[in-house]
């Protein structure tokens, strides 16, 4: 029995160790090293070239490194009817959060504004503004628990999502039909939404425009949901007052890009919440037993919805 691991952002090393101490035996080539292309079953990927999958003819199950899938919908070429399955993880959860409650408390408490009186020596203390209302745009596992910890830090949450959810002290709106009443309220907007067709570049000048004033926006999901050029002239006419990406449409960023310099956004580079291999792992191993035993895997990725 063969595993693929097809490495880009992940060290492949990590993987393979992590793998290893749960079976000693298992076979896993590192791409592009793969010996016997019939011989792969279960191909556990990020980033990777379009239609590769299609040279291993008895792949059972392709499995995201991460919580997102939308790098294997990219590619076109990928073979039918093979399953998708994603990692759920509660690490992945947590760091989320914890990365999310440090993007809004950094904003609401203008901690970056503290920074700046630190390096002049001025020691001046501002008034708390009132509370902002958050918004969360997605409440699949890592929408929930954001919403849930910062309701329970005290801020009044609510939260956007395709199909309805019912998550207590959370204001929930679902579909096209409560967009509006969602971003009219909001003053903090974050983006947890999966990258689908539906999705792409739902971060737009006219989703801006319907924010409260001088709304911040907090971008933790995919550079793709973003239109860049639309943040840019919501900053510049002051419709946003700032925002704070972790996703870019480029990664790396490039280093000519306007974003970089830009004094209302602030960057960092893909690491809200990065998969950690010791606590993932399980899950990818009991898929890779479930894809060759043939019964149902776990977190399995609906085609259809893309997510
Ligand atoms: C990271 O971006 C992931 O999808 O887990």
């Amino acid at each position: 029995m063969t595993m693929l691991r097809i490495p880009g952002k992940f060290d492949p090393n990590y993987w393979v160790s992590a793998l290893h101490r749960l079976d000693p035996g298992l076979k896993i080539d590192v791409w592009p090293d793969v010996k016997d292309n019939h011989a792969i079953q279960f191909a556990t990927v990020w980033s990777y070239p379009s239609g590769e999958l299609l040279k291993y003819p008895n792949l059972k199950c392709i499995s995201s490194l991460g919580a997102g899938v939308d790098h294997i919908f990219n590619d076109s070429a990928r073979p039918p009817g093979v399953p998708i399955v994603r990692i759920v993880d509660k690490n992945l959860v947590r760091d989320m959060s914890q990365y999310i409650i440090w993007a809004v408390l950094n904003h609401t408490r203008a901690l970056d504004e503290y920074r700046r009186s630190q390096a002049r020596s001025l020691w001046t203390p501002r008034a708390l503004k009132s509370l902002p209302q958050i918004g969360i745009m997605g409440l699949g596992q890592l929408g929930a628990d954001a919403a849930i910890k910062l309701h329970n830090l005290g801020f009044s949450v609510s939260g956007w999502s395709n199909t309805p959810k019912n998550i207590p002290g959370i204001t929930c709106f679902a579909g096209d039909k409560q967009q509006n009443a969602f971003l009219n309220q909001t003053d903090v907007l974050i983006c947890l939404l999966p990258l689908t067709s539906q999705t792409r570049h739902i971060l737009n000048r006219k989703t801006f425009s319907q924010l409260k004033k001088g709304a911040y926006l907090i971008n933790v999901a995919r550079g793709g949901h973003l239109l860049e050029e639309d943040l840019l002239a919501a900053l510049d006419n002051h419709t946003l007052s700032g925002a704070c990406l972790d996703v870019f449409n480029t990664e790396p960023l490039p280093s000519t890009h306007p974003f970089w310099q830009h004094p209302a956004i602030k960057i960092t580079p893909h690491i809200s919440s990065v998969t950690d291999p010791t606590s993932a792992v399980n899950q990818i191993f009991e898929n890779y037993r479930r894809a060759l035993a043939g019964e149902p895997l776990l977190n399995r990725v609906d085609v259809e919805r893309g997510y």
